[in-house]
């Protein structure tokens, strides 16, 4: 387990100071229990924000690979960040990661948080069931871009075969394609991400009865969330009684007691065609992606492993494309832009 040894800075210090030995408890911080408390802690008081942390990886790790690039508001080029990108619509999280960041100091990464805080949302959310280690270690990048946030990130309203293209660029196969997009079980999405869905003239696929609910659920959130973008939960798991048994949900194999919890049942909904997303539904449309959510639906824990094993080949996709490494003492600037 990673620790930051804060005692030998004090110690060095002491001997400048000339200071009593016995004055000064030097603490070790250990970075991941940290990180886990904070994050439990958190999902505990918000249970959204265990959603916005795995998600954080992704979107973190697909651009210049985990850099911490996806947290900067501000870099020495002066162009909008990747928080920016309108592919990074709801991505949340940002002022747990700084809190995280308050307690561990300037010796471990902002891009560490990222992946620790993800990987310990995916722990809590699926009651231990998804469990892996990653190493620590990676540095933060300087440099973030919008523009290169919308051409590398994955598009809702994609085609099998860009969703495919997509991972391919990423050495990611088609199989763990589709093992990412389980995620899903979890979250909310903004109706402009799935709009396609409800109108005739885009609309793939999408169960009649799941869609009239949809349409007079979103009409009631536009007015409870007073906005004309509102947020529907991703998983018809997770949506009232009343909502499920107007779509007509089969909820047979689901735990449906377990609501926000991170497994299998996104290929339940997915093979029903009750899922939001396009990007989602298309990949029935290929006999082994089709083949491979049928086996993952069946086998909770095939998925459980096999999405822990494909999180830490995400986990650690190397940074690239910055001139320049560090630990940032902000994870929201670089350290060039401190103080600006
Ligand atoms: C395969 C291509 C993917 C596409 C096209 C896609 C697209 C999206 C979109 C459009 C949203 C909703 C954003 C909004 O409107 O607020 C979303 C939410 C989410 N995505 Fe994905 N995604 C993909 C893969 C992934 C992967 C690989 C992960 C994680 C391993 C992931 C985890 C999530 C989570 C957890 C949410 C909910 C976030 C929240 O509630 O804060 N997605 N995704
Ligand atoms: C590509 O992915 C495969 C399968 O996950 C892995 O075994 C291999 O090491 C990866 N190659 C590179 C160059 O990252
Ligand atoms: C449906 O999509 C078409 C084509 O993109 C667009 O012209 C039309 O305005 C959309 N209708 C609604 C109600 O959003
Ligand atoms: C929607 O699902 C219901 C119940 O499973 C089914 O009877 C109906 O045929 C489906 N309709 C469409 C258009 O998918
Ligand atoms: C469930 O749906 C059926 C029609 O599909 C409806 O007749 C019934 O009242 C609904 N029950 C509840 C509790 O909403
Ligand atoms: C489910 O998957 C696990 C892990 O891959 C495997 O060991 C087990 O045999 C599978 N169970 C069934 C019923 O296929």
């Amino acid at each position: 387990m990673a620790k930051v040894n804060t005692g030998a800075a004090l110690l060095s210090l002491c001997l400048l100071l000339a200071c009593s030995a016995g004055g000064t408890t030097a603490a070790d911080v250990d970075v991941e229990a940290t990180v886990r408390t904070e994050v439990e802690n958190a999902i505990k008081s918000n249970p959204g924000v265990g959603a916005a942390l795995i998600r954080l990886v992704f979107h973190d790790c697909w651009v210049n690979g985990c850099d911490g690039s996806v947290l900067l508001d501000q870099t020495p080029s002066g162009s909008n960040t990747e928080k920016k990108a309108i592919n990074n619509i709801g991505l949340d999280g940002f002022s747990l990661v700084d809190t995280i960041k308050s307690k561990l100091g300037n010796s471990v990464s902002c891009a560490d948080i990222v992946v620790f805080a993800g990987r310990d949302a995916a722990r809590y959310l699926s009651g231990g069931k998804i469990a892996y280690s990653v190493p620590s270690g990676r540095k933060d990048g300087i440099v973030s871009s919008a523009a290169a946030a919308d051409a590398i990130l994955p598009q809702s309203t994609f085609e099998f075969q860009q969703l495919k293209d997509n991972f391919a660029k990423k050495n990611f196969t088609q199989e763990e394609l589709v093992i990412l997009s389980g995620a899903h079980s979890i979250g909310v999405s903004h109706l402009s991400s799935f709009q396609d869905r409800l109108n005739d003239t885009t609309a793939t696929p999408i169960n009649d009865s799941y869609k009239q609910a949809l349409v007079a659920d979103i009409e009631a959130q536009k007015n409870s969330q007073n906005t004309q973008d509102p947020t529907e939960k991703n998983n018809i798991r997770d949506m009232s009684l009343k909502f499920q048994n107007d779509s007509g949900y089969d909820t047979t194999g689901v735990n449906t007691a377990a609501k926000g919890a991170l497994d299998n049942s996104y290929y339940h909904a997915n093979l029903q065609n009750r899922v939001l997303f396009k990007s989602d539904w298309v990949m029935r449309t290929d006999i082994k992606a089709g083949g491979d959510m049928a086996e993952y639906m069946n086998n909770a824990t095939k998925w459980n492993n096999d999405f822990a094993a494909t999180m830490v080949k995400l986990s650690k996709l190397p940074a690239e494309g910055s001139t320049h490494y560090e630990i940032r003492k902000n994870c929201r600037v670089t350290n060039q832009n401190q103080g600006f």
